[in-house]
């Protein structure tokens, strides 16, 4: 039983030797990159005690860098197409590996990225951490609204114009007019503005153009009469996580005015306003009745 008991305690504290050996502590990386900017890649290791065989970087399985503190030749890169480490800039040490990546391309650039940390003979211990990374230029720029009057009538043409920030892949739009999206029937997809292309970086920059267009009817609950209302427009980068590429949004308003209400108000606010005209006219007229009257008289009585 004591023997046992022995043999358990054994077992429990190998079990706990376990639970400390190698780890990766911090394995940083950008979930989205702009290809034109260089990329730094950050892995931070605990060996728990042991010695360090070495760090190895793989990107979808292709390892492009390996480090080996007791080789020779400690630094090995191996071709990965989008893949190009800056030596001078990249430092690795019993505890981290922080490699500098340039020259991206996308797509080729995109992938999972692992950092591998193994453990001296004879254990050859592996902790590893894969992120993936996406190439993608997003908008700097919110889109643009063009086009819009501050003031329709009903019953009008209701015209304007979103464009958005360029972007790699090309950003998507969106219209809703009080937070209410507004439907596709509506919208028709310009073709952009003349392309930017990045061929370095493999870029194909371009602008999402849309135009809404739809008549202002007096049952849509779209919009409300005589007050405010908003029109937005969001751009996104679809099949992309939007806490990663959050959307950017442009919001003008407008106001939609009933003319026959219009009228209706303005003669509540002037009571005498409907018969006025007309008595000015009737007033004018009899004038010139009378002058002809009395022109008619002078004329007769000479
Ligand atoms: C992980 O590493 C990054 C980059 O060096 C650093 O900014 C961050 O604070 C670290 N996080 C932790 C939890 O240590
Ligand atoms: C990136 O490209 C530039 C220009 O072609 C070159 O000088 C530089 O060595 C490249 N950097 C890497 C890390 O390959
Ligand atoms: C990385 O991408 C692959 C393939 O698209 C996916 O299966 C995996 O779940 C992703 N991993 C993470 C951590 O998002
Ligand atoms: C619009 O953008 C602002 C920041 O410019 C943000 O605070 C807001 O939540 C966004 N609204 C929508 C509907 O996305």
């Amino acid at each position: 039983m004591k023997n046992h008991l022995h043999l358990l305690l054994i077992v429990l504290l190998a079990g706990a030797h376990e639970s400390d050996c190698v780890r990766l502590t911090n394995m940083t990386s950008p979930p989205v990159q702009d290809p034109r900017n260089e990329m730094r890649l950050h892995c931070r290791f605990d060996m728990g005690g042991e010695q360090l065989y070495a760090v190895k970087w793989y990107k979808d399985d292709h390892e492009f860098f390996r480090y080996t503190p007791t080789n020779k030749i400690k630094i090995i890169t191996y071709s990965v197409p989008g893949v190009n480490v800056n030596l001078l800039q990249s430092r690795c040490s019993s505890e981290s590996c922080d490699l500098l990546l340039q020259n991206l391309t996308k797509p080729e650039s995109s992938g999972a990225y692992r950092c591998e940390v193994s453990t001296e003979a004879p254990a050859f211990r592996l902790a590893s951490e894969t992120h993936n990374i996406t190439m993608a230029a997003l908008p700097k720029e919110k889109p643009v609204i063009e086009g819009l009057k501050h003031t329709y009538t009903l019953g009008s043409a209701f015209e304007a114009i979103c464009t958005s920030g360029l972007g790699d892949p090309k950003p998507s739009l969106k219209l809703y007019i009080n937070n209410q999206p507004v439907h596709s029937m509506y919208i028709t997809e310009k073709i952009g503005n003349p392309e930017k292309q990045q061929p370095f970086h493999k870029l194909n920059l371009r602008r999402a153009k849309v135009q809404l267009g739809m008549t202002l009817e007096r049952t849509s609950s779209l919009w409300n009469i005589n007050s405010q209302n908003r029109l937005t427009c969001i751009s996104s980068i679809e099949g992309l996580n939007l806490n990663i590429a959050p959307a950017l949004n442009v919001t003008r308003t407008f106001t939609v005015v009933d003319s026959n209400q219009v009228i209706k108000n303005q003669h509540l606010h002037w009571p005498n306003a409907g018969s006025r005209p007309q008595g000015c006219f009737q007033g004018l007229l009899l004038t010139i009745a009378g002058i002809l009257a009395t022109f008619n008289y002078y004329t007769h009585s000479q």
